[in-house]
């Protein structure tokens, strides 16, 4: 081989090599931005959606399905009787199995427009509220369920049926189990059976993927219910503390 020859293949060898070399390190620092996969999300009980790259990218998914005009008409006008009357059954069911009473104090998470607040409240519950991400006053206050704006130990009954809109399952959980008080209830409506909608944080494979969450409650109760594309009720019961 003639010496020219030899020096440009030497000469393009080194250069592929720092190429390969430098995009291999551009690439490891962007790493941060995604979502990383936390413990729960590994385990095939429960996923956490691919697709969704940051806080920010999640609170604009949900915020668009929130804030859509026409949505928020229909949720307001005609779907509300039909939802409270739902959410109705669902209640004097909880009351009358002796998870909730005229007395709790109860909270209803991601509740929207407040069907389930208005549904406790005619049920008997009156000191009911509702939280999510855009308030709707007087039934629902602001709220992000992944951090809770409320005190430890501040109620007695917590309903939810958007577990499937966490991002952060374990701190959906962890908020839950800090704002009951000792011997509080936790009901979550949940998909198993069917798969959520496109604004679904997380696929539920089956219920240990929720109860291994909850660290300082035992499971009170499982049934099948039919409740706007949830199929199952699982009722959590907070531990007492130790004396
Ligand atoms: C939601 O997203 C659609 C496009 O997918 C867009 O047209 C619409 O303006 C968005 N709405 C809000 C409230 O962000
Ligand atoms: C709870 O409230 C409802 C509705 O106001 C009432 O009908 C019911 O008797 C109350 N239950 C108890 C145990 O006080
Ligand atoms: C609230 O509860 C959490 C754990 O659930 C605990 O770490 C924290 O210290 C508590 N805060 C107060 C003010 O008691």
């Amino acid at each position: 081989m003639a010496k020219p020859m030899v020096k440009l293949f030497l000469f393009l060898l080194f250069l592929s090599l720092f190429l390969i070399l430098s995009l291999l390190r551009s690439r490891s620092p962007q790493q941060p931005n995604f979502v990383s996969p936390n413990p729960s999300s590994s385990s095939l009980q429960i996923q956490i959606r691919p697709g969704i790259r940051s806080y920010d990218d999640y609170l604009k998914l949900q915020l668009n399905k929130t804030l859509n005009p026409r949505l928020r008409r229909v949720w307001a006008t005609r779907d509300w009787d039909r939802k409270v009357a739902v959410f109705h059954t669902f209640f004097r069911n909880l009351r009358d199995s002796g998870f909730l009473s005229n007395n709790s104090r109860a909270l209803c998470i991601g509740a929207r427009m407040g069907q389930e607040v208005a549904a406790l409240r005619a049920v008997g519950i009156s000191d009911s509220i509702g939280m999510d991400l855009v308030p709707a006053p007087p039934l629902v206050v602001r709220g992000d369920f992944h951090a809770q704006p409320f005190n430890n130990d501040s109620f007695d009954f917590e309903f939810s049926n958007v577990f499937d809109h966490a991002l952060y399952p374990e701190r959906f959980v962890r908020e839950i189990e800090r704002t009951l008080r000792p011997g509080g209830v936790a009901a979550l409506h949940v998909a198993l059976a069917r798969r959520g909608d496109r604004y679904s944080a997380n696929d539920l494979y089956a219920v240990d993927g929720v109860t291994t969450l909850f660290k300082n409650s035992e499971l009170a109760r499982v049934r099948n219910v039919d409740g706007f594309g949830l199929d199952t009720e699982l009722v959590f019961k907070k531990k007492k503390r130790r004396r």
